[in-house]
């Protein structure tokens, strides 16, 4: 699948834009703050329902504005696709093929996969980064997977409100915890089967890249530092319930759901089990980083039998010409491509991309310029 064409109204600094896309790659380039990350925003934004930016997805509406509207058109070996985003103070909608769906029916349509200069924190931020990368990427490749954590995520709240209540009804936590067991096991069995299967990719990659022999370790951290290997439903289910009994005072003290996998952790290591994050050189993290999302990029490719779109944002400037050359040689020439940068003159030297349907446009305050 690949995007041909798209329409922006009051999207962030966009007025009023359709514009069409090559099938390779795509160059955006202009000054600081014209427009650029806006564009690759709204770009995932069809794909995956909401910003990769922020949380808060009425961000996107251009200030002064109510409401916002994003079209895409789709062509790929199956049928054409539109989908079309808008977007209110109170409330989203989504439409597939002008059919009014949920958000969830057009998440994963068309994978997309982001480079962006955040991405370090995947390495060397909180737990948090690397479970939402699990999470995005796991349901772009797995349907059912949204529905599992939707209705994990749904328990959750509803226990965490009621340990929030002065006088915790024991017997209503006690109704609870078995969905809470029941619910979260298959969270963690989904990512459990998707690191195991998606490891040998990454390590591929990071081979590739780094043209060493040195292999990553991934592991799934739960409960109290406990590696979890890919277990069944069943195993999770007694840690879980085992692990709940151990929080049982905490919990009610501190009025809140301590275990579970919003909690969990993917330890990344060095053979030697020195952690990446901790120990690893700024070149290494980076291997790293671009090591995931190319092995993603494959397992995507393998899993679905298409590529997803590629965006690449601000990214190119940061990495050597050894990784720019794996990036490029590897996907740049089967993969649809939207690249950022600051300078039309960063891609005058790439003469990898000139065999390429490249377009340039360049951005300047929230328009577009074929360039
Ligand atoms: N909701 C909004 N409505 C209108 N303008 C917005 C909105 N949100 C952000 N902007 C503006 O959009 C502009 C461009 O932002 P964007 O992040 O796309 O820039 P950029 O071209 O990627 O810049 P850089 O090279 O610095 O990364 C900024 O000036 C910002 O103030
Ligand atoms: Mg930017």
């Amino acid at each position: 699948m690949f995007l041909t064409s798209l329409e922006l109204n009051r999207f962030r600094n966009y007025n009023d834009l359709t514009i069409e896309f090559s099938p390779q790659v795509n160059i955006f380039f202009g000054q600081n703050a014209q427009g650029k990350t806006n564009l690759l925003e709204a770009i995932a934004m069809l794909s995956l329902g909401k910003s990769f930016r922020t949380k808060k997805d009425d961000e996107v509406i251009q200030w002064g504005s109510e409401t916002c509207f994003l079209k895409g058109m789709f062509v790929g070996e199956q049928t054409p696709e539109t989908i079309e985003i808008g977007i209110g103070r109170a409330e989203k909608r989504y439409r597939l093929n002008h059919q009014s769906v949920k958000r969830n029916d057009i998440l994963g349509q068309v994978p997309v996969v982001i480079f962006s200069p955040d991405d370090l924190q995947l390495i060397k931020g909180g737990p948090s980064n690397r479970r939402d990368f699990l999470d995005l990427y796991l349901a772009q490749i797995e349907p059912k997977y949204r529905f599992v954590y939707y209705n994990y995520s749904k328990v959750l709240q509803q226990r965490n409100r009621l340990l929030k209540e002065r006088e915790v009804n024991l017997t209503e936590l006690e109704v609870w915890n078995e969905q809470l067991v029941e619910k979260g096991a298959k969270v963690i069995k989904y990512r459990l089967l998707f690191i195991e299967t998606t490891i040998p990719y990454i390590i591929q990659a990071q081979q590739q890249i780094s043209n060493s022999r040195e292999t990553l370790t991934f592991e799934y951290i739960g409960f109290r530092n406990q590696v979890l290997t890919n277990m069944s439903e069943e195993d999770i289910k007694k840690l879980l319930q085992e692990a709940l009994i151990t929080v049982r005072h905490s919990e009610i003290e501190r009025r809140v759901t301590l275990i579970g996998p919003q909690l969990d952790d993917l330890r990344i290591s060095f053979e030697s089990g020195l952690e990446l994050r901790i120990f690893g050189s700024q070149g290494q993290q980076r291997t790293a980083t671009l090591a995931l999302k190319m092995g993603l990029i494959n397992k995507i490719k393998e899993t679905r039998d298409e590529y997803p779109i590629l965006l690449l944002d601000d990214v190119m400037s940061e990495f050597d010409d050894g990784r720019k050359r794996a990036l490029i040689e590897n996907l740049i020439n089967s993969v649809q491509t939207f690249i950022t940068s600051t300078s039309r003159n960063d891609f005058a030297r790439f003469a990898y991309i000139s065999d390429f349907r490249t377009c340039f446009y360049e951005i300047e305050r929230g328009a577009l310029k074929i360039g």
